[in-house]
């Protein structure tokens, strides 16, 4: 749960007046263009400053404080009812108290309350008249708001006719899902090189342009209906009288978008503590969603109560927002630095002024490659856009451009590796160190003999070089034709050390498939996805046989990432020659191979049909019946120590697990989390799949549900 922010104390009138002029500022770019010099902490913060000051000297409130108003862009179409904005609360304890208000102004408790997520867009109206949608117009100032109907037919949604032919308004929130917004930014990207700083804005801009070339799509999500105000008719009674949930059963109905269907649908709750379970369900489903949203809105669902509590001139008094902590905030870019991966990649980083996001402090964030870097026109010291939310990695999102200062500096690109000194192959978005892997050979090698690739002992960093120095080994493969008496050339090599290392390295020859594709690490593949990959192909010739098209039908891979894979796989081509040569295992046990054509497209193998070489049907959902898988389709997070017959396995050996048993091996519990396997000391996880309603099992329980592959 969120505390309640600090506030900035106003010392005097004339800083009043500052602080409400820049408020109105922000106000005026945020509901304008959606750019804002200040983040919406920040605004929060200075509003509650000066809320703090009005309150302890009512006589000198400004006309224009954002307290009193609704803020907005004046436009010149009239509201038929105020389009009003809600009152914040941040954290439990606020959100008591107001509840407690509430019921003292109402004179009995909340009839029912309606708990729903707060969208981060822009309000709209859409006016239907006998069902067809005639207008759309924004908030503006609350009492009268721009026409956008050209938007119309931009917005899914937004149908431009209802299910039943009737007259309404509907509001709602318009706003651009993760992979609108994505889509938005490429196709301006491809038009003037620029892209949008966020969805938020990005819908902004695109609900008002009229005259782009290009077309991006937005969404509307519904939140509430009303009738014409003089409008006397049965359906405009009930709609008037009917309580907030039933209402918006009925606007879903028509086949207008609400919240329903998403992991955070709208739902009631009777008392306060229900409330803030709801309030607890939708924060830990917010990093997992498709659309973004900076808080929850609860309302007093029951049309009387809502009635009686009645209306403050911004806000309704049955209703507020509870915030959610940022994901965005606008800090410091201090510096980028630059470093050299293990295979070879050179990835810049950008180095912030601490800012907390979502919980966490966050210092630096990836800035993805130099081309990136110079399509966003980042300069060192600007203020720079950072997004976080849940396990995701901070990243730079954009530059504020309208607070630059003029000292800004260019960020310098390096012109050797910054590693070896070697040069740089620029000839790719992403810059690479001549030597490739070469360049981090010990990391790479050491990634490879890790405990969970090839698992050899005996092998630490001094080791590795020792043997990279004496040439006797170049890359991983080399491992495998070492010779007794080479080792024993080395210094602080006795007899013993080389038996035990030796023996190691042949126990290595005989890892799973899976492990032995990880241990090659290619760019994009962690363990995860490399089991997923050995458990579709089932051997080597077949990884290997595949091309782009053929990657994307395991599960994670996307059209961005199989040729890759496939480019990297021709690049490590002669260490697998050389790893097939010394005799180490190429194929996934227990897995069917599937058969390799000539032109490079893969079929499954003859008898393989029914149930394809990642052990599932052809529709995903594995086959029933005794010879099921005990996991199939479930998603499954282990957290905590194991105990039991699990007590030995590593996190890694646990997924294996998870993954030959049917299931999906997830690191992070989220809505779509179907099982945690919870050992001793599980903290933060256990919680979140309780508070979610995601079964959490012991690993004993655990044990017995996966008993047959173990
Ligand atoms: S109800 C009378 N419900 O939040 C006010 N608003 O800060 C009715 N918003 O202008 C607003 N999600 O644009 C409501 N589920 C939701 C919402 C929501 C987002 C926006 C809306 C409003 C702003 C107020």
């Amino acid at each position: 749960m969120t505390e309640a922010p600090p506030i900035d104390a106003i010392p005097d009138e004339t800083a009043y007046a500052e602080a409400v002029q820049l408020a109105a500022d922000a106000a005026a770019a945020y509901y304008g263009d959606g750019t804002s010099p200040l983040d919406d902490d920040a605004y929060d913060r200075l509003v509650r400053g000066i809320a703090a000051y009005e309150k302890a000297n009512p006589e000198q409130v400004l006309e224009d404080s954002p307290t009193g108003r609704v803020a907005g862009v004046v436009g010149d179409v009239p509201h038929t009812v105020p389009m009003l904005s809600l009152d914040n609360v941040f954290g439990p304890e606020e959100l008591a108290a107001w509840a407690a208000s509430l019921e003292r102004r109402l004179g009995h408790p909340v009839t029912a309350w309606s708990v729903e997520p707060k969208l981060d867009g822009l309000a709209i109206a859409a006016r239907y008249r006998d069902g067809r949608l005639v207008q759309l117009v924004t908030r503006g100032d609350g009492s009268a708001g721009e026409d956008v109907s050209h938007a119309i037919g931009t917005i899914a949604g937004l149908p431009g006719r209802l299910a039943s032919p009737v007259t309404v308004e509907l509001r709602g929130e318009v706003m651009m899902t993760t992979s609108q917004f994505e889509e938005a930014c490429a196709k301006r990207q491809a038009h003037d090189g620029t892209t949008f700083a966020n969805p938020r804005s990005a819908a902004a801009g695109t609900l008002r342009a009229q005259d782009r070339p290009y077309v991006c799509e937005l969404t509307f999500f519904g939140y509430g209906a009303l009738p014409l105000p003089d409008d006397t008719s049965d359906f405009a009674t009930w709609l008037r009288e009917s309580p907030h949930s039933q209402v918006m059963e009925w606007v879903a109905g028509q086949g207008v978008w609400t919240t329903a269907g998403t992991p955070v649908a709208g739902v009631v709750a009777t008392t306060v503590e229900q409330v803030r379970q709801r309030i607890e369900e939708i924060a830990a489903a917010r990093p997992d969603l498709p659309f973004g949203i900076d808080g929850i809105v609860v309302k007093a669902d029951d049309a009387a109560d809502q009635a009686l509590a009645g209306f403050s001139s911004r806000a309704p008094r049955w209703a507020i927002a509870y915030k959610l902590p940022a994901t965005q905030k606008i800090t410091k870019l201090l510096a980028v630095e630059w470093n050299t991966g293990r295979t070879g990649v050179i990835a810049p980083r950008a180095v912030l002024e601490p800012v907390e996001l979502d919980g966490s402090v966050v210092t630096y964030a990836t800035l993805h490659n130099p081309a990136d870097i110079g399509r966003r026109g980042l300069m060192v010291g600007d203020s720079v856009v950072v997004y976080k939310a849940g396990d995701v990695i901070p990243r730079v999102e954009s530059p504020v451009v309208h607070l630059r200062t003029g000292d800004e500096q260019p960020i310098v690109f390096p012109e050797v590796c910054p590693v070896c000194g070697d040069e740089i192959d620029t000839s790719q978005e992403r810059w690479r160190c001549v030597r490739g892997r070469n360049c981090r050979a010990i990391a790479s090698i050491r990634y490879a003999v890790g405990r969970d690739q090839l698992d050899v002992e005996g092998l630490a960093d001094n080791r590795v070089r020792q043997l990279l120095d004496a040439a006797l080994i170049a890359d991983f493969g080399d491992l495998f034709f070492l010779t007794r008496e080479q080792l024993l050339g080395l210094e602080r090599m006795g007899e013993v050390s080389t038996d035990n290392l030796l023996s190691a390295i042949g126990r290595a020859r005989t890892r799973p498939l899976s492990r032995v594709f990880c241990a090659l690490g290619v760019r994009g593949t962690g363990r995860s996805m490399s089991r997923r990959i050995a458990r579709h192909f089932g051997t080597m010739e077949a990884i290997r046989a595949a091309d782009a098209e053929a990657f994307q039908r395991v599960d994670g891979i996307g059209p961005e990432k199989a040729p890759v894979i496939v480019a990297e796989l021709a690049e490590l081509s002669g260490l697998i020659d050389k790893l097939v040569r010394a005799g180490v295992n190429m194929a996934e046990p227990g897995v069917v191979p599937v058969a390799v054509d000539e032109g490079g497209t893969i079929a499954p193998a003859p008898g393989a049909a029914e149930l394809g070489a990642d052990g599932q049907g052809a529709d995903g959902q594995g086959a029933d019946g005794p010879g099921a898988l005990p996991l199939t389709g479930m998603t499954v997070v282990v957290t905590g120590a194991m105990s039991g017959r699990l007590a030995a396995l590593s996190r890694n050996e646990m997924n294996e697990l998870v993954e030959r048993a049917g299931g999906r091996a997830s690191s992070s519990v989220s809505a779509k989390t179907s099982l945690v396997v919870a050992g001793d000391n599980a903290g933060s996880k256990r919680a979140k799949a309780e508070s979610l309603g995601v079964r959490v099992v012991s690993p004993e329980e655990f044990a017995e549900m996966v008993a047959r592959l173990l």
